[in-house]
């Protein structure tokens, strides 16, 4: 198999476990990445990192350019993906701090480039998107959440938000009659292109926050902040029992 490519969302700008060998700025067809693709060695797989939303995380979730993101870790041999977000809890059991592993996605997003397949000199192509999460890379996923004492919520339903504000209370209640579980704001376009372009792509979920209207309290900065701290260690942990693959 090839390498293993690592998107860090929000909190997981840096790989602190990931042994880097080097940075590689890759020129897309579709302008820039978030950033050069970090790569090197965990666990004795070659792994490349990117950070969505830039290293300095200025880049919000409307403006990155999944096309590009994409295209890079494709391009540079990567055949595995696993797409780390922090999300907000809608279902009871996606409880803030939660790990999740989704298995559906609905997309409520609008106005992104959000396909390969744009015509012209490209293929119209409409690809089997039933499952749109890679099984395989799933299963290990949740191997290593196992393998590094962890528990995670297996499967779930992740609506993606345009964002980058936060939904209304009524948006979580459509969302929830919907069956979304968890609310992010980059799961699509971001799975969507991975399968057209022949990724393996497995999402890794931490929730830091109840979704609008599911607490009393308002959501602040600084309660996700608190969350995402630990969250996201526990994220690194996953990740090295996960890889290599
Ligand atoms: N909504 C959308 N995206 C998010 C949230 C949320 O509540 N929390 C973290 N990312």
């Amino acid at each position: 198999m090839g390498s293993v490519g690592i998107i860090g969302g929000s909190g997981l700008t840096r790989l602190k476990n990931l042994q880097v060998v080097g940075r590689r700025v890759v020129r897309t067809p579709f302008g820039e990445a978030s950033g050069p693709l970090t790569f090197g060695r965990l666990g004795g797989q070659e792994v490349f990192f990117l950070a969505r939303h830039g290293y300095g995380h200025t880049i919000p979730p409307h403006r990155v350019n999944y096309r590009a993101n994409i295209w890079a870790l494709h391009h540079v041999g990567v055949t595995h993906v696993i797409a780390v977000a922090a999300v907000g809890g809608i279902a009871q059991r996606m409880a803030t701090g939660a790990l999740c592993i989704p298995d559906q996605l609905i997309d409520y997003t609008h106005g992104r480039p959000g396909t390969f397949f744009e015509g012209g000199e490209s293929m119209v192509a409409h690809i089997d998107f039933s499952e749109p999460y890679c099984a395989n890379l799933r299963a290990r996923l949740l191997a290593g959440v196992a393998a590094a004492g962890e528990l995670a919520v297996d499967g779930g339903t992740y609506a993606a938000t345009q964002g980058p504000r936060l939904e209304t209370a009524a948006e979580i209640r459509r969302i929830e009659g919907d069956g979304g579980d968890i609310v992010g704001m980059t799961g699509a376009p971001e799975a969507v292109l991975a399968r057209e372009i022949g990724l393996c792509y497995a999402p890794l979920s931490l929730v830091v926050n109840p979704a609008a209207g599911k607490s009393a309290e308002p959501i602040t900065l600084e309660a996700i902040e608190a969350v995402m701290h630990d969250g996201m260690a526990r994220v690194r942990h996953v990740l090295e029992a996960t890889v290599p693959l």
